[in-house]
């Protein structure tokens, strides 16, 4: 039995860092496992131009512990008023390394997304021109669409004509949760990936809501059925390069998800590596969790693949991890789905 892996250190495509006093906590727990992160810019207020990713960076890196190293990959928040020649000097600059797409209203902080897809069309022809990956939150808002179905009712009435009007923009459905994404992203043949998430591999709706709901596996979009589950977990094991992590991990402070409207957003940056080794042990692909974790993604968004190594070993008994991490504003749970894991990450 494989007791050890040394694998390319990993990358995180889709990270929720947040802001100030979240910084030194969030920053240094990411740097521990990866290299390098998309930075989610659905701050308040969010991330619309270079300047503001300039600073949020600046703000990342000085939080950042002298013996770790941490590139924070930048984005811009796209809005209906985003102008399209900030995205080409941002990412022909380096400044940006993508940009996100909010339908308005789908999730946390959301609020400036789109709503009209007509009027973002000249930024994404720009984009598609220079090469600049669009990053998509695929669900509808539409409150008459059952939150189950968001995610397909988006590739059907919203994905599909992106694509098609856009067909060499380099496009990236975040956080697929249902086989029908993954069914959609392996149907194209170029110019679309899929970010997927340690949660959506690791529970499902049951886990959420049978026997009582769990706050801490709340998020956005919402877990699906175990054959969605299953169906996320075949496309990351089967090593297509079409899929790759972002974690999504998405912190809140505990009393602001046991709440009577609890937010979205499970916390994973802490135990993905040692949850992900176990999943991909489990289905007889430790061989791929390299291209999962720290190939893929850097191919697609075009990127250098990084040079240094982890090594993750495996233990004889459960790794345990701390319950919560601590800011000065309150306590994160860290996410536990239902299972141990025997893998630790060497720090
Ligand atoms: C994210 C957050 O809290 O910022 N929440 C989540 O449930 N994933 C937003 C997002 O990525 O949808
Ligand atoms: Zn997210």
């Amino acid at each position: 039995m494989t007791k050890e892996l040394v694998i390319v250190r990993p990358d995180d495509w889709h990270l929720h860092l947040r802001d100030k006093d979240f910084l030194p906590t969030t920053v240094n727990e990411s740097a521990k496992s990866f290299a390098r992160a998309i930075i989610m810019p659905n701050l308040i207020p969010p991330i619309t131009k270079l300047i503001d990713a300039e600073n949020y960076k600046q703000r990342i890196l000085s939080a950042l512990k002298p013996n770790l190293s941490f590139d924070p990959l930048m984005t811009l928040y796209l809005t209906e008023e985003t102008d399209p020649k900030e995205v080409k000097e941002g990412f022909v600059s380096g400044q940006i390394s993508a940009v996100k797409l909010y339908p308005a209203g789908a999730t946390t902080n959301s609020r400036s997304g789109v709503q009209n897809f007509e009027k973002i069309k000249p930024i994404l022809e720009i984009m598609a021109e220079i090469g600049c990956p669009l990053c998509i939150h695929g669900e509808v808002t539409d409150s008459n669409i059952d939150i189950f179905d968001r995610e397909k009712a988006f590739i059907d009435s919203v994905l599909n004509k992106i694509r098609t009007d856009n067909p060499t923009l380099k496009i990236i459905m975040e956080h697929i949760t249902t086989k029908d994404a993954v069914d959609y992203v392996f149907s194209v043949n170029k110019n679309l990936a899929a970010t997927v998430t340690t949660h959506h591999l690791s529970i499902n709706r049951n886990d959420l809501l049978a026997g009582g709901i769990r706050p801490h596996f709340y998020c956005l979009p919402v877990v699906k059925r175990e054959c969605h589950r299953l169906a996320l977990v075949e496309a990351v094991v089967s090593g297509s390069p079409k899929f790759f992590l972002g974690t999504d991990s998405a912190p809140h402070l505990d009393h602001d998800k046991e709440s009577s409207c609890g937010c979205a957003g499970c916390f994973t940056a802490t135990n993905t590596l040692e949850i992900l080794a176990h999943i991909f042990e489990e289905h007889k692909a430790l061989d791929k969790l390299e291209l999962f974790t720290s190939i893929n993604g850097a191919k697609f968004y075009g990127k250098n693949i990084n040079s240094d190594k982890i090594r993750i070993i495996k233990k004889n008994k459960p790794t345990s991890f701390p319950e919560k991490i601590s800011t000065p504003r309150g306590e994160i749970t860290i996410f536990k789905p239902n299972f141990e894991t025997k893998w630790q990450v060497q720090v």
